[in-house]
């Protein structure tokens, strides 16, 4: 599973670096490092949503806060790997 976090600059103020670390955690703690590659990307074209723009395996792109990370995280990684 790719999963690539919007590192353009409406994304970066919304707290992409502070994504990225939770992906990271939250890939390590469910030890998943096999089989979810993290990428970052440039601007996905939906800097209106709400939270950081999160793409997977060039699908649908979601709008991820702190306060939704963990139901994202188990509803569209963990139950999809
Ligand atoms: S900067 Fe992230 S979608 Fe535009």
């Amino acid at each position: 599973m790719l999963i690539e976090i919007c590192i353009g600059s409406s994304c970066h103020l919304k707290g992409s670096h502070d994504m990225i670390e939770l992906f990271e955690k939250a890939i390590a703690d469910n030890n998943l490092q096999n089989d979810v590659v993290l990428a970052g990307s440039f601007c996905m074209g939906c800097c209106s949503q709400e939270g950081v723009s999160v793409k997977i395996d060039d699908g649908e792109i979601f709008g991820v806060t702190k306060e939704n990370f963990n139901d994202f995280f188990k509803t569209k990684v963990l139950d999809a790997v």
